[in-house]
């Protein structure tokens, strides 16, 4: 070796040294839990495909609210499964539509103590399991839907939430939300933009959190995932029309994007460790094929260094009590 020697293992000698040399850090305030509450439950039931995820009854969904609080996550997404559907996603809308009842019942029980969100999507609440509304020829019609996400943010914000994730990647999304809701006098309610979503096999384990009716596919309406630069002109496109915040989803297999998204905007930006993502490691897990903490830790970290200021992960509550152990 040359002189002077150059050794990086200096710095990773003692537990110490490497926590005083950490680049990058998890802090529970960064992580917010996906939660599901299903119409008409008395009991929360498992789902299958997602091992240690519930599907809330109204009751239970209050209460874990409370314990995520309690483990200091920093945001509560809300996703509602309703008991009936139809073409429309009528559902979705309707003030006491299961999400929107969700909404009140978590914010009564959470307050502000954490950032009450929901997904804007009619894709839960349509009998044909599409994002959108459908022409009658079938195709999903972008600007019918549009109308539809803006009925629903106002019905959200009525319900009391902080933040509305518009998720269903149609054109324009952001900007008729803004509208709906600025016009509605809610422009304290900010936007958390799905700006980047590919059409991703990773959210399989998803499908059935939410019994979701789908047949087929969302290719024509979400992304590629041959494609990355035009993640940044959705991206760009998401700020222009009034996105607080931007997502991009699903997080792992796209931190190349993750990357790209944070190098290229000044708003906060938020990647969602989606069902598949989590299913994969529960079951290599279950296996006792790998470390299932150490896992869980490492995708977070990555996907944080990889760029992302905030993210969505199924593992929030347990991450951010494992977390407050360590540090
Ligand atoms: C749309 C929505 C989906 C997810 C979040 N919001 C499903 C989809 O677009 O197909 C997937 C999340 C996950 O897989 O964890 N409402």
């Amino acid at each position: 070796m040359p002189y002077p020697e150059i050794r990086p293992r200096r710095l990773r000698r003692t537990a110490a040294v490497r926590r005083l040399v950490a680049e990058t850090r998890v802090d529970p305030a960064e992580l917010v839990v996906p939660m599901f509450v299903k119409e008409g439950l008395t009991e929360p039931r498992a789902i299958v495909s997602m091992p240690g995820v519930l599907q809330h009854s109204r009751d239970s969904l209050r209460k874990a609210a409370a314990e995520a609080v309690q483990a200091g996550v920093g945001g509560i997404m809300l996703f509602g499964v309703p008991e009936s559907r139809d073409e429309r996603g009528s559902g979705g809308i309707d003030p006491g539509g299961i999400l929107n009842v969700a909404i009140r019942d978590v914010v009564a029980e959470v307050g502000n103590d954490t950032v009450v969100m929901s997904d804007l999507c009619l894709d839960e609440f349509t009998s044909h399991g599409h994002c959108g509304l459908l022409t009658p020829d079938g195709s999903v019609d972008n600007d019918a839907t549009l109308a539809a996400y803006a009925e629903m943010a106002v019905a959200q914000a009525d319900a009391g939430v902080a933040m509305v994730g518009p998720s269903g990647m149609m054109d324009g999304q952001v900007g008729a939300v803004r509208r709906a809701l600025d016009a509605a006098g809610h422009t304290d309610v900010a936007v958390l933009a799905y700006a980047v979503k590919y059409a991703s096999a990773f959210f399989g384990p998803f499908r059935d959190a939410v019994e979701s009716a789908l047949e087929g596919d969302r290719r024509t309406y979400q992304q590629d995932p041959a494609n990355l630069r035009e993640s940044l002109r959705e991206v760009e496109l998401d700020v222009a029309e009034g996105a607080d915040l931007v997502m991009v989803k699903p997080a792992l297999p796209y931190l190349d994007v993750v990357s790209a998204v944070r190098a290229a905007v000044d708003v906060p930006v938020a990647a969602y460790q989606v069902s598949g993502e989590y299913a994969m490691v529960e079951a290599a897990a279950a296996n006792g094929w790998i470390d299932r903490e150490r896992v869980m830790l490492e995708t977070l970290t990555s996907i944080r260094r990889a760029g992302a200021q905030i993210i969505l992960t199924y593992w929030a509550v347990e991450a951010a009590q494992l977390l407050r152990q360590r540090y």
